[in-house]
């Protein structure tokens, strides 16, 4: 047996420098709370309360039934990438063929099949702020320079085409968004969309990741994408998944629609790294996409009237600046009033970090900071959870809130 000197063993530069997942953190530190037996409400995951329908899980036994359990092919069942085929002719009016859908372990390996494909050390990547935590990790991870569009509560968290193309350079390989977005709720609308498409227009060396993840809980507006703009197919990569629409977080199922040459190269990676998605979670993709798209319909209003619940209980806390997401299960209240207040215990609150901080150990509500999110005078709230739940805990907020002096 080899002798190892516990001095040379290390980890790599990759990992040292990677910032855990903040969400995941929050959610960990509430799930610790909650062994010790105390009556922690976690507001910090971003994942739909609901069960899987049940028609997509029956579809999944079936096929385990069947003995349809081996690899299949890395890209994704063609049936599967062609049921995808038909959802963004049917939803998006775009025209795809199965060779340019990927389906991916979730949308989060989507999008880093994405970046290890597209970017080269040092090339930059533009993410709007507030942005989905992994994008800035997977960046970093693959060799990527994040370069940030920065905006606050009184634009909506809405960044435009003129920030975008201020931050543009010869190194610029992709802007990535989500919209509905994730931390802020906050939707492009369609003439947003239509000025960062126009503007795009004099730099050809750009492409547009657009994350759709959240397409389906729209309460604004149909659900709008930059793909279908003049132009824009042959430069644009569509992410989405099974997750948030389906009640599927658990099942690990993404995809991306994409230009040819960018869903072979994301083929090639995933040919070596993962080999492809679960068999049988795949047919229950297909029925998923397939049936009749009520579940999503119904579990989307939910969120419709928990948003409308929210809102009205955290605007009666006289220092929270609350905003009006038009999309996903988030909302972002601006928490900055409370920064240089003074809690019981005499510790100072300084910055969103303290005050999330806070509201764990005080009101044991879980919430995640906004500085995770490229954005630290804000908090991220999950409404994905019951009335009663969004009620008590915003009562439990309200009482800590207000200790703070
Ligand atoms: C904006 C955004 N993109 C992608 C994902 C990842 O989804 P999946 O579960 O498919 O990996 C999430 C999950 O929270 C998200 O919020």
């Amino acid at each position: 047996m080899m002798n190892s000197d516990m001095s040379t063993l290390s980890l790599s530069r990759l990992v040292l420098e990677m910032q855990e997942s903040a969400t995941l953190k929050m959610a960990k530190m509430a799930r610790e709370l909650k062994a010790k037996g105390q009556d922690v409400i976690d507001l910090s995951l971003g994942e739909p309360d609901f069960d899987t329908p049940a028609h997509i899980k029956e579809a999944a036994k079936k096929a385990l039934d069947e003995g349809f359990t081996k690899y299949t092919p890395v890209n994704g069942l063609l049936e599967l990438r062609e049921a995808i085929v038909r959802k963004l002719a049917r939803e998006n009016d775009l025209q795809y063929t199965p060779n340019q859908i990927v389906v991916s372990n979730g949308a989060k390996q989507s999008v880093y099949n994405l970046c290890a494909a597209l970017l080269d050390p040092g090339d930059e990547v533009i993410i709007p702020a507030p942005y989905w935590v992994s994008y800035y990790e997977i960046i970093k991870m693959t060799g990527g320079v994040p370069i940030i569009a920065y905006s606050n509560i009184e634009n909506d968290f809405k960044c435009t085409a003129d920030q975008i193309e201020a931050l543009i350079t010869d190194r610029t390989k992709f802007i990535l968004y989500s919209s509905p977005c994730n931390p802020s709720g906050s939707v492009f609308s369609y003439d947003e969309l239509k000025a960062i498409a126009t503007m795009l227009q004099s730099y050809e060396h750009v492409l547009v990741v657009s994350d759709e993840i959240y397409e389906h809980i729209n309460f604004a507006d149909r659900h709008y994408t930059i793909a279908s703009m003049d132009n824009m197919q042959d430069r644009t990569v569509i992410i989405n998944g099974m997750s948030k629409a389906y009640a599927m977080t658990g099942w690990r199922l993404g995809y991306i629609a994409a230009p040819t040459w960018i869903a072979e190269a994301c083929t090639k990676i995933q040919g070596q790294v993962t080999s492809g998605a679960t068999s049988f979670g795949q047919k229950a993709a297909v029925t998923a996409l397939d049936a009749d798209q009520k579940p999503t319909i119904e579990m989307a209003e939910a969120f419709h009237r928990r948003r409308d619940l929210i809102i009205g209980l955290l605007e009666q806390i006289p220092l929270l600046l609350v905003n009006r997401p038009q999309g996903a299960f988030y909302i972002f209240p601006d928490v900055s009033a409370y920064f240089g207040k003074t809690a019981k215990n005499g510790s100072v609150i300084k910055d969103a970090d303290d005050l999330s901080l806070y509201l764990l150990a005080e009101a044991l509500v879980s919430t995640v900071s906004g500085a995770a999110f490229g954005n630290d005078r804000c908090i991220r709230l999950s409404y994905a959870t019951s009335e009663a739940k969004l009620k008590e805990s915003a009562s439990r907020i309200e009482k800590a809130l207000s200790q703070l002096s």
